[in-house]
């Protein structure tokens, strides 16, 4: 049985469901909101049997029921607005990540991976590993493989290069501190600086642009969501880009910001790939910039 759990019924966590249907066995939805989640599962099962999927959908608004699953995706929490930046929803969204964090502090030893969607994401992924107490490798943000898809787009769009490399990842923060890989993009597609350094702004705003235009990014976090999960229950060790807590990798410690990870059903595992000195230098600038933050509100000293 493949069972996951959705922490937040909003549009991204039912997007991801929406994803996920044909994954696997069972998804339950929770949410505080009363009968919303209740709701949503009543949809996304009409939607499960519309396919003739046996998939089962279940909405509560008991989060105890989201226990002993194999992943629970943590969505809770306000979005942005188009002249909002991710960081801008720390207030509002870190008491949020800290009591779901609590409930899962009596799961220290459990075997739930935990992906976090909520922002400002690599901040809230260190406070739910704090909080909760979980092994690291069990807790890893959503940033990567969703920067890449939007980096693919781009490409696509832009420069009519349809990136199939699997290799070629946006690390990072999942904020402005985002990094392209622009030494491979160079080599490979004869790209110059200007170009390069375009692209990577647009990559940065790509979740701005959509949000100004549709009031939301939905589709593409579900997918990314829903792909993170697929490699978990594979259990091949695939390797993705996601925000990981670090412990000395690329000379980094104490907090969560994009790297490879290989996945699988013990967790996520950080890969120390080798990065261009300028990837590495952006790299641990990404991070500085999330230690200045996990120590305003305490989390660091
Ligand atoms: C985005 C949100 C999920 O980038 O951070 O769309």
């Amino acid at each position: 049985m493949k069972r996951v759990g959705i922490v937040g019924s909003g549009k991204v966590g039912c997007s991801a469901a929406l994803f996920l249907l044909p994954q696997v066995d069972e998804i339950i939805l929770y949410d505080i909101v009363p009968s919303l989640p209740m709701g949503e599962a009543l949809d996304l099962q009409n939607a499960a049997d519309a396919l003739d999927l046996s998939t089962e959908v279940k909405g509560t608004n008991d989060i105890s029921l989201l226990k002993g699953l194999d992943v629970v995706i943590v969505t809770a929490g306000f979005g942005r607005t188009a002249d909002m930046s991710r960081m801008d929803l720390l207030n509002k969204n870190l008491p949020i990540i800290e009591g779901i964090a609590k409930e899962y502090a009596t799961d220290k030893n459990g075997e739930t991976l935990f992906i976090i969607v909520t922002n400002p994401v690599d901040v809230l992924t260190y406070v739910f590993w704090k909080k909760s107490g979980v092994e690291r490798q069990r807790v890893a943000g959503l940033s990567g493989v969703l920067d890449t898809s939007r980096l693919k787009t781009i490409l696509r769009i832009e420069k009519k290069i349809k990136l199939k490399d699997t290799s070629l990842f946006v690390l990072g923060e999942h904020g402005d501190n985002m990094i392209i890989p622009k030494e491979k993009l160079q080599k490979k597609y004869g790209l110059s600086n200007a170009e390069l350094e375009s692209i990577r702004e647009q990559t940065t705003k790509a979740a701005a642009r959509i949000i100004g235009m549709k009031g939301a990014t939905v589709y593409g976090p579900g997918a990314a969501i829903a792909r993170m999960v697929k490699a978990i229950l594979a259990d091949k060790g695939e390797v993705l880009p996601a925000s990981a807590v670090l412990d000395g990798e690329y000379g980094i410690r104490d907090v969560c910001i994009g790297v490879p990870v290989r996945v699988g059903r013990k967790g996520f595992k950080v890969v120390e790939e080798k990065l261009s000195d300028e990837e590495v230098f952006m790299l641990k600038k990404a991070a500085e910039s999330i230690v200045i933050v996990l120590e305003q509100i305490g989390y660091r000293k």
